[in-house]
């Protein structure tokens, strides 16, 4: 075995094949779902190029440089293929895909024609929604119920009809952000959520009813939001229990994806860091749910928590100890999903001499999330088909996707989106039993 590398497991047990259908069920088929739900269509029909798709896209590097070995990951992970992938979802409107793609108008009118037929017919089932939890919205296609137990009740039957048309499901959110909320005492066991279920315990979020109804189907949840959903510990260990994966949230799409790469280069030369101003402005309805000051709080700090776990303040005090990080986020309605995004970075370098750094990212919010959102079903899918994955709860290498990565109890997460990218490329090699790669290399020297 080569320096550069660190046996696989050679025990693992075989990944299960990714045979029949993949049934993908999204809440809230808004900009970013119609996008991924239109744009899967359009690879499939030769009419684009899945871009921004790792699980499409990717490579992965096998064995040593010399071997130049360098397989798709879809070649060499079993993936649901696209041509098995269906897709359903709920939402609190009842606009079908193509409406509410229109609506979003991430997509030119053209393209969404040629692909009107197949995405009319997929129409949501009514969601469960509560304004107190995103203010912005007023939702009509609502299921009623008598607690929060029944709602969940109903999702779980949605779920169980849906699996009869095919033979796994993943659910994903990519609905609104809702308001901040923090881990109470009906979070802490899976006895004490199901309480507050029967109570209607105002702890208990839309997005924790869904979470909970597919982590009971044992079916794997991922969340796109900032949102509070699955990062509980009753959620962590009706996971476990019911072998569904679950992941961190919050899709990291644009402003973050570039501060988890500017921030660990910083680091890495040992520059200091005295300010980091983030602004944004945009214009799509995630932009106008962001302006209600609860939701933004919630996004709010799922963006601050990158830079204080890169920069590790209390390891280079010298460097980072005294960081003013701001964000803010501005609905402008004439940009629509075309987000503008500014940072202007306040760095310091030999002897203390100040210098600046300014990154205006001009980019498509929904454009960038799609493929993250594809990634990630297929991904948890994966997950729920290896041995090794499947009961361990949260999958942590799925972080790379991910503003707020979860971890285990104690652990603090891994936002250096490097990093990100070699825990899951090795754990992709790990579950092939494959040697997992170190970037040692002396023995290309000997
Ligand atoms: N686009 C990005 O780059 C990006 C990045 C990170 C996170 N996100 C998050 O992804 C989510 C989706 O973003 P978007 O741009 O598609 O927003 P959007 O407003 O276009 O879509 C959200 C959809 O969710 C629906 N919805 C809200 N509450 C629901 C509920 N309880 N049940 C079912 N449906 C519900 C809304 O009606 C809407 O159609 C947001 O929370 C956003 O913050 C987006």
């Amino acid at each position: 075995m080569s320096t550069e590398q660190q046996s696989g497991q050679q025990t693992a047990e075989k990944v299960a094949p990714a045979t029949g259908k993949l049934g993908v069920m999204v809440v809230g088929l808004g900009a970013v779902a119609t996008t991924m739900i239109a744009g899967v269509e359009a690879v499939r029909r030769g009419l684009a190029k899945p871009i921004g798709s790792l699980t499409q896209m990717g490579t992965i590097r096998l064995g040593k440089r010399t071997d130049s070995k360098s397989p798709l990951i879809k070649d060499f992970v079993p993936l649901a293929d696209l041509n098995d992938v269906v897709f359903t979802g709920w939402d609190i409107f009842e606009d079908n895909v193509y409406e509410s793609a229109a609506h979003a108008a991430v997509l030119d009118k053209e393209t969404l024609l040629k692909l009107k037929p197949y995405l009319e017919k997929i129409k949501p089932l009514t969601a469960v929604f509560d304004q107190y939890y995103v203010k912005r919205l007023h939702g009509t296609h609502v299921k009623k119920g008598k607690n929060k137990r029944d709602l969940a009740d109903q999702v779980r039957a949605d779920i169980q009809a849906f699996r009869k048309t095919v033979d796994r499901v993943v659910v994903i959110w990519a609905g609104s952000t809702e308001i901040f909320l923090e881990p109470s005492a009906v979070h802490q066991s899976i006895e004490a959520f199901e309480k507050g279920l029967e109570t209607n315990d105002p702890g208990i979020a839309p997005s924790q009813i869904y979470a909970y109804a597919a982590l009971s189907e044992g079916v794997p949840f991922a969340n796109g939001a900032p949102n509070l959903t699955v990062d509980i510990p009753a959620m962590v260990e009706l996971s476990k229990r019911n072998a569904a994966p679950i992941c961190g949230k919050d899709f990291k799409t644009g402003q973050t994806f570039m501060k988890t790469v500017l921030a660990p280069a910083f680091k890495a030369r040992m520059l200091g860091v005295s300010g980091w101003f983030s602004t944004n402005i945009l214009g799509n309805r995630d932009g106008e749910v962001l302006d209600e000051p609860q939701s933004f709080k919630t996004k709010e700090e799922s963006k601050l928590g990158s830079l204080e776990y890169i920069f590790q303040p209390e390891l280079y005090p010298d460097l980072y100890n005294h960081i003013y990080h701001k964000i803010r986020i501005n609905y402008y309605p004439p940009r629509g999903d075309e987000k503008e995004a500014w940072d202007n970075i306040d760095i310091f370098g030999w002897l203390g001499y100040p210098m600046q750094l300014k990154v205006n990212f001009l980019c498509r919010d929904s454009i960038l999330a799609a493929p993250i959102a594809l990634d990630l079903v297929l991904f948890l899918d994966l997950a729920k088909r290896t041995p090794d994955l499947r009961s361990i709860g949260i999958q942590e290498w799925l972080s790379f996707y991910l503003k707020s990565p979860q971890t285990a109890a104690g652990l603090y997460p891994e936002h250096d989106l490097f990093i990100q990218s070699m825990k899951l490329k090795n754990t992709l090699r790990h579950i092939m039993g494959q040697d997992l790669i170190t970037h040692l290399g002396l023995d290309y020297y000997d």
